[in-house]
């Protein structure tokens, strides 16, 4: 989700990043370790990956029975020993803050990525088709409904290929009750099945950290889907997936900078130290995400994903905002059982005008981000631990708001829900 609720901490509106080229660092070793002693639910990695698209399965079943002279079955290459410019990769929610830097990302590494789009896409609808076509430019792109399995299966089928990998970006723009079980569930189980009826060996979710303590519609159902997913590989050994939970993404940090640039204080619940994240770039992210599609490390597993450097507060986020601006630094600190109060009066409106449901939930959103970390939870401790949540990329948050202060927030894409 776009949404640019769920990740701030600070509870106001939220904008992207502009793009540009970035020098990455990252080792799988560090991220593998860090899986292994850190995240008690990583699952193991199979010794032998073949993929086997159904679709040439059965070409290669006629041929034999028609031919007289036995034939010896030679296994399947698997995908991720091809070259990638012969790896076929569907992107979904390709048009989304991060999808687009996905297939960007697997653009420049060579794959031949098809981009699923809707005719009308980005926050409202702005971009027309050409737009799009321009966004997702090195993709093929397929204007498609994620919503409608049959005409997502009848698209797939026109382009007359086979599936080797899905990478779905896919989220409810508005967190919504509804939109969240429509798009995060329903819309991304369609691009599963439809990937796997033309041969898709490999899925690669981006999902996010939050999930791991559930108390919102939207993290319901990424995590039944997240279930379906890891059930569908146990069921067939030759399917893998790889489950990206990242933490906040600097989109959702970036409310307060030009509000603080312009002198006013920066707001925060509580002390400021209710909750913390370590941000990573959309960049990065995507070169995370593009690194499943293809690494054997990477797969059948569950992993959270933070940007360099330690996490940050709101406090500490606000306090380099204010060093970066060279402002004197004011806080207005705001408690959080004004949210709390908000939230019960929501939820008994709720009662009586049904209707107020997503408003009630955006509620219990910005609650959600104004007090939980967006890092790994201990539930030995009861604790968020910054130090198990594994770090990956170059782009610092201060580089960012460096950025966001000098050339300002035009052009960048805030989210459909600007509730606080
Ligand atoms: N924000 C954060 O800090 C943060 C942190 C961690 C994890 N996450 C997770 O990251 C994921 C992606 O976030 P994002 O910000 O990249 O999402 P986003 O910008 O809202 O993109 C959503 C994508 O889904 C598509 N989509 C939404 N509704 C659709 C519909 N009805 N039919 C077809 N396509 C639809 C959008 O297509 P259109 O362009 O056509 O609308 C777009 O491509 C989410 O799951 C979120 O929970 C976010």
């Amino acid at each position: 989700m776009s949404i640019s609720t769920p990740f701030s901490s600070n509870g106001l509106t939220y904008q992207s990043s502009k793009s540009r080229s970035f020098k990455r660092h990252f080792s799988y070793h560090l991220i593998s370790q860090v899986q292994v002693t850190t995240v008690p639910y990583a699952i193991p990695l199979p010794s032998v990956y073949l993929s086997k698209p159904k679709r040439f399965s059965k070409e290669r079943f006629k041929l034999v029975t028609a031919s007289a002279t036995p034939t010896v079955e030679t296994p399947k290459i698997s995908f991720r020993g091809k070259n990638p410019k012969d790896v076929n990769v569907l992107v979904v929610g390709s048009t989304g803050y991060i999808g687009k830097f996905v297939v960007k990302e697997l653009v420049k590494r060579g794959f031949n990525v098809t981009a699923i789009a809707r005719e009308r896409s980005g926050i409202r609808g702005k971009n027309s088709k050409e737009e799009t076509l321009e966004l997702l430019s090195g993709a093929n792109v397929c204007f498609s409904d994620v919503t409608n399995l049959e005409s997502l299966e009848k698209s797939i089928e026109n382009l007359g290929m086979s599936v080797d990998v899905v990478v779905s970006c896919l989220a409810s723009r508005s967190g919504g009750v509804k939109d969240s079980w429509l798009i995060d569930y329903e819309a991304t189980k369609n691009s599963l099945l439809a990937g796997r009826k033309f041969g898709a060996a490999h899925f690669v979710l981006l999902s996010a950290i939050c999930v791991q303590k559930p108390l919102l519609e939207f993290q319901r159902a990424k995590l039944k889907f997240e279930a379906e997913l890891i059930e569908e590989a146990k069921k067939d050994k030759g399917f893998t997936y790889s489950i990206v939970r990242p933490t906040a993404f600097f989109k959702s940090l970036a409310g307060q900078v030009e509000l603080v640039k312009d002198g006013k204080p920066y707001v925060m619940f509580g002390d400021g130290k209710l909750c913390a994240c370590k941000p990573i770039s959309e960049p990065d992210l995507a070169s995370f995400i593009t690194d499943c599609v293809s690494s054997q490390e990477l797969i059948n597993k569950i992993l959270p994903i933070g940007g360099p450097g330690d996490a940050l507060t709101p406090l500490e986020q606000g306090e380099m905002l204010f060093r970066l601006a060279g402002k004197e630094p004011k806080f207005l600190k705001v408690p959080i059982q004004i949210m709390d109060f908000a939230i019960g009066v929501l939820d008994f409106l709720v009662k009586i005008f049904p209707s107020l449901e997503d408003a009630a939930e955006f509620g219990k959103i910005g609650r959600y981000y104004a007090a939980e970390s967006m890092l790994i939870w201990d539930p030995k401790t009861g604790e968020y631990d910054a130090e198990k949540t594994p770090s990956y990329g170059n782009d610092t948050l201060e580089e960012f708001f460096q950025r966001v202060l000098e050339e300002g927030m035009s052009g960048q894409e805030l989210g459909e829900q600007t509730i606080f």
